[in-house]
């Protein structure tokens, strides 16, 4: 088990003896914005480009508290607090300049960071010798959005919600003929070198949505961007530091290379994208066997990538009209009863989607790669938003669990990376 993930167990008495005080005034920006002289493209939705990039990380939803107002967006993130941030590469797309951009959610806009041409590119930190005509992604975190709130433990946070940001974009590629391959191979201390992060911001991963332009080779481009402070306030977490330097090169990599199938239509994933929320409780509201053999079919699909780690899938069974009641994995029964209360009391207590959602899902892992399957967890994680959305179901991530009495309840001492409700 990594250390990192040892440090950081939620437990009964964790909880109780660690209470966090916030003071909400001092939330640390969630936006990150380059000077102004820099170039910017608005993304209009009735451009087809545009459309498909706000697809991925656009502001959906707009609510006001008494401490400010507060904008929610195409993907989830725990406790809203969105860490990452998204840059991409665009080569050869129509009515795009060639270059790397950062995508400004704030404004709504690409950024244009810095220009390419036909003989350098972002390319070979990606592992790619080639030019590739299309969109190289990369996916970073400035972890002290959520280490204000979420203190050692944030890192996990970190990489959910960068997997569920590879798993937006995956899902907005959808509406284009094209798939995505995720790269955890990126070379990331040469990245948030040049990409001038000071060690407040890092890069994660990588995802590509691009073909390779025939024999048209490019060299790794070279430049030195300003450091712009994308949290307002800013401390440094040792352990979370140490977390990252350790686990920043992935070893040993076997890639998957089988696409995935899905079946949406897609019109309608399109208004499922945009209408997608988490929800706040359940209402002991049933679902079909059916819509969770469509659920669980998503999640078992190959994920494209360079470095695919096994991730393990449990499902605790509360209401699924036409299934007995308990836990199961992979087509197959470990234990029948009623755990619905079981559920409730390992997340947290959090018995309003626990307890009374119809499924929970629990994704554990003992793989060696820890930015490699955390991210992972957080794609299937997506895909189970997406596919539970699609069918009218409504679903929450839950970042927090008693993990050893999850690991107690599932019947095995991995590590334990997400949990996740689906119900009605
Ligand atoms: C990794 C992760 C962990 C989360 N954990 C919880 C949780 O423990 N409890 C909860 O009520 N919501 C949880 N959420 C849901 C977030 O609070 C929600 O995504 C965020 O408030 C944004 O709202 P939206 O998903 O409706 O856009 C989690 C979401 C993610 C992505």
């Amino acid at each position: 088990m990594f250390w990192y993930h040892a440090a950081t167990k939620h437990s009964y008495n964790s909880v109780r003896t660690n209470p966090n005080y916030l003071e909400w005034e001092n939330q640390p920006s969630t936006y990150k914005i380059y000077p102004e002289n820099y170039q910017r493209y608005r993304l209009d939705l009735d451009n087809a480009e545009d459309s498909f990039l706000y697809h991925i990380a656009g502001l959906t939803a707009k609510k006001s508290y008494p401490s400010g107002v507060y904008y929610l967006r195409i993907n989830p993130s725990a406790g809203a607090l969105y860490p990452n941030e998204l840059y991409v590469q665009i080569r050869g797309v129509k009515g795009k300049e060639d270059g790397i951009y950062h995508f400004e959610v704030y404004s709504s806009s690409l950024t244009l960071l810095q220009k390419i041409d036909d003989t350098q590119g972002l390319e070979p930190y990606f592992g790619f010798m080639r030019a590739m005509r299309g969109y190289l992604f990369l996916v970073s975190a400035i972890y002290y959005r959520s280490s204000w709130k979420y203190k050692n433990r944030a890192f996990r946070y970190c990489l959910l919600d960068a997997g569920h940001l590879l798993g937006s974009i995956e899902a907005a590629a959808l509406l284009k003929p094209h798939s995505v391959e995720m790269v955890y191979g990126i070379k990331r201390q040469k990245l948030n070198r040049i990409f001038g992060f000071n060690e407040e911001e890092w890069f994660l991963s990588g995802a590509v949505m691009a073909d390779p332009v025939d024999l048209q080779a490019v060299e790794a481009i070279e430049f030195v961007l300003p450091y712009v402070n994308g949290s307002r306030s800013f401390e440094r977490n040792k352990l979370i530091a140490q977390a990252y330097q350790e686990s920043i090169s992935p070893k040993g990599c076997v890639s998957q290379t089988k696409s995935p199938v899905f079946y949406y239509e897609k019109e309608k994933l399109l208004a499922t994208l945009f209408r997608r929320r988490s929800q706040r409780g359940f209402h002991e509201g049933a679902i079909t066997k059916e819509q969770f053999e469509y659920i669980a079919r998503v999640l078992s699909e190959p994920i494209l990538s360079d470095c695919d780690e096994e991730v393990a899938v449990y499902a605790v069974i509360n209401r699924v009209i036409g299934m007995p009641l308990g836990l199961y994995r992979d087509g197959n029964y470990l234990f029948y009863g009623d755990f619905s209360q079981k559920a409730g009391y390992l997340s947290l207590e959090q018995y309003g989607l626990s307890q009374k959602g119809a499924v929970v899902f629990f994704l554990t892992s003992n793989a060696e790669n820890y930015q490699s399957f955390y991210q992972k967890a957080g794609v299937i994680g997506h895909r189970l938003y997406i596919a539970a959305d699609y069918l009218n179901i409504g679903c929450s991530g839950i970042g927090a669990y008693y993990d050893d009495e999850v690991n107690t309840f599932v019947g095995n001492d991995e590590m334990v990376l997400y949990a996740l409700a689906v119900g009605k």
